[in-house]
């Protein structure tokens, strides 16, 4: 692990103060909203925010459990009402993933999500983010959670590093080395580190001056020195084959649950072979389903 020269109280006492007075006002911290919310709410909510921006996330969290409150609801529903669900939220093999866990929720653990990380990661789709964001935010369990934003606020605070390196084991042990002893400080950390790397110490534009870790930030500490950027480049969304399965996708679910002529399915797309790609591919990641001269989302 690497060594820190900063006793972990000098940077989680300022931060929990920031976070206590600056965290956005987002549904699931509110009293009222998480009432209901639950270990499946906070567990379908960081589905979502693995891989998309809160603000688009939440337009659709409330309907999605208005309908599947349960995992046992989720679980008895089609793997194409899922995927009609999902919307535009983007990756959508989530929404099977999703899927899938209801139904090992509902078969292996009663219907209850379990608190156990390893039993978290034994889910489909459940990854170290996810299981340990469901073990902290739902059950109060003490553990570190990290992602990209926590990673970012790690280089810089404590190893004086523009940008993260890649993803590595050792970004958990240096969490867990920052953690208070306290278990609701713990859990109050965790997300206070995300919602800085979130709205303070961005990866273009950092606000150190007003940043709470300003003072012992070994980043700005030594000048903010540009180092080697690690991070992988999201490829362009235009003109991508994933632009075009996501084109695809949307036909499919506006005509659901009628299955549609699969020569029809953007039979003016720009690039016929890209098409068929996209059709290909998300028929074997079980997104569609063909049958004869007919395309479908999958029953
Ligand atoms: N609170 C808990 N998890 C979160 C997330 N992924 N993004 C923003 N706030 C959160």
């Amino acid at each position: 692990m690497p060594s820190t020269s900063h006793p972990p109280a000098e940077v989680s006492e300022p931060l929990a103060d920031w976070y206590r007075g600056a965290a956005r006002d987002l549904p699931w911290r509110r009293t009222e909203f998480r009432k209901d919310f639950g270990a499946w709410g906070t567990l379908v909510s960081e589905f979502m925010l693995q891989q998309t921006p809160v603000n688009r996330v939440i337009p659709h969290l409330e309907a999605w459990l208005a309908r599947w409150p349960t995992p046992a609801a989720m679980a008895a529903a089609s793997p194409a009402e899922v995927v009609q669900q999902w919307a535009n939220l983007g990756y959508p093999r989530r929404a099977l993933w999703l899927h899938r866990a209801a139904i090992e929720i509902s078969e292996r653990h009663g219907g209850v999500v379990p608190n156990d990380i390893d039993a978290l990661l034994k889910l489909s789709g459940i990854g170290d983010y996810t299981a340990r964001a469901v073990a902290v935010f739902a059950y109060g369990d003490r553990h570190p959670v990290v992602d990209t934003n926590t990673r970012r606020v790690m280089a810089r605070a404590i190893l004086g590093r523009a940008q993260p390196g890649p993803p590595s084991r050792r970004d958990l042990a240096l969490m867990d080395s920052l953690l208070p002893a306290d278990v609701t400080e713990s859990a109050v950390f965790n997300a206070a580190a995300m919602e800085l790397g979130a709205t303070v110490c961005t990866a273009r534009s950092p606000r150190c001056d007003v940043c709470p870790l300003s003072d012992t930030c070994a980043w700005l500490a030594a000048g903010r020195p540009e180092t080697g950027d690690t991070r992988r480049r999201q490829a362009a969304f235009e003109g991508s084959d994933r632009q075009a399965r996501g084109a695809v996708l949307r036909v499919l679910r506006t005509a659901a649950p009628t299955p549609v002529l699969i020569d029809s399915v953007l039979a003016d797309w720009p690039d016929p072979l890209q098409r068929d790609r996209a059709i290909d591919s998300l028929i074997a990641d079980g997104l569609a389903e063909a049958d004869g001269e007919l395309l479908s989302l999958p029953r």
